[in-house]
């Protein structure tokens, strides 16, 4: 746990976390919304490298990410939101700061995620991480938006963010 600020927490899920981090993800609106029961299980059984940003009880963060099982050196960030209102305060670089300081990241040397091409919060996040990392930032080809059932899906394009130091 890492007290950011007076009020402000920064610490590792617990299962409990999950319908919050579910209500953060949909009050997005532009994130793809999983079901309760994954977040209880991402917070539950991922929380190494899962955190919750918390202030006076109340979830205005969230971020949920898995070492790859083929190769644990690697980082898969998955879903990044932060509260409307509490948004450019630094909370989501802070947090993703929070799971790459933690034990249970030692040994990673690689961040892989996808972002859609229109999301340029989250470009700018990513860039800035890889800027205060000095590692080099790679773009390709994700999944495309033909993967997806329905028209309503875009592009997601892949990053990758290394090495770490
Ligand atoms: C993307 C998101 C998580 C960023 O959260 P945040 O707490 O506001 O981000 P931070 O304050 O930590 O910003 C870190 C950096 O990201 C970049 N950034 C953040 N918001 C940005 C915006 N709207 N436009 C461009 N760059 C932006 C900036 O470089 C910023 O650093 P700076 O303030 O020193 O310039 C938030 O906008 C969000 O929840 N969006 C909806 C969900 C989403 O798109 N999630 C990401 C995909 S998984």
């Amino acid at each position: 746990m890492s007290r950011e600020s007076d009020q402000l927490i920064i610490r590792k899920t617990e299962a409990r976390d999950g319908p919050r981090a579910w209500q953060l993800v949909k009050d997005t609106g532009v994130l793809d919304l999983n079901s309760a029961y994954a977040y209880i299980v991402l917070c539950d059984y991922f929380s190494d490298t899962c955190a919750i940003a918390e202030e006076a009880g109340k979830a205005v963060g969230f971020v949920s990410a898995f070492r790859d099982p083929r190769d644990p050196s690697v980082l898969f960030i998955w879903q990044v939101a932060v509260d409307a209102a509490r948004r450019g305060e630094g909370i989501a670089y802070r947090m993703i700061r929070h799971v790459l300081r933690r034990a249970s990241c030692r040994g990673v040397r690689t961040i892989e995620l996808t972002i859609a091409p229109t999301n340029r919060a989250s470009q700018g996040l990513f860039r800035k991480l890889a800027r205060a990392l000095g590692c080099d930032v790679q773009v390709g080809r994700g999944y495309e938006a033909a993967m997806f059932p329905g028209d309503a899906h875009e592009d997601e394009d892949f990053y990758r963010i290394g090495p770490l130091p």
